[in-house]
């Protein structure tokens, strides 16, 4: 195996949980109609470790064989990352009112959770299969 597959995998399930658990933070804190979630540093340190997360991302992906991609997990999670991106614009600025933030701001988790799964279980469908039980 790739001397480097592991380091780099480490690097971005760490960045993965930093990230995550600092969109929750910042999530909560507007909901709560607090101003530190959209402080300068707060968004450039979320920013850096976003970079971070990307870059060992395509690392893993030059790294690992193209066949371990072949039912495609990589895809949905691409796609759900999009999904992401833009319910967490929505519940961090954008949103017009706070019910749509929250909304949001759920649906991001979720879609969040979801990657986690399928990159866990490489099975694109895993989150439906755990919700249907
Ligand atoms: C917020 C977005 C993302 C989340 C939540 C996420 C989550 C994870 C997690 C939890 C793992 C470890 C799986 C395990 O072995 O238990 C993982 C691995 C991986 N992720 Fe991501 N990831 C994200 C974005 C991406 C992106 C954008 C790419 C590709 C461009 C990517 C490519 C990979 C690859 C190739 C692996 C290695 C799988 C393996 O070695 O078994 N990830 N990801």
């Amino acid at each position: 195996m790739e001397p480097f597959y592991l380091p780099i995998k480490w690097v971005h399930m760490t960045a993965v949980m930093l990230s995550g658990s600092i969109f929750f933070l910042r999530g909560l804190g507007v909901i709560a109609g607090q101003r530190w979630p959209l402080q300068t540093w707060l968004r450039y340190t979320s920013f850096g470790i976003d970079t971070v997360l990307l870059t060992a991302a395509l690392l893993l992906v030059v790294l690992l064989p193209h066949a371990m991609f072949a039912n495609g997990w990589l895809n949905a999670k691409l796609i759900l990352l999009v999904v992401y991106i833009v319910l967490g614009m929505f519940a961090l600025r954008s949103a017009r009112s706070q019910h749509v933030r929250i909304l949001c701001f759920v649906a991001a988790v979720l879609v969040f959770a979801s990657m986690v799964s399928i990159a866990h279980a490489h099975d694109p469908w895993a989150p439906v299969r755990w919700a249907v039980g």
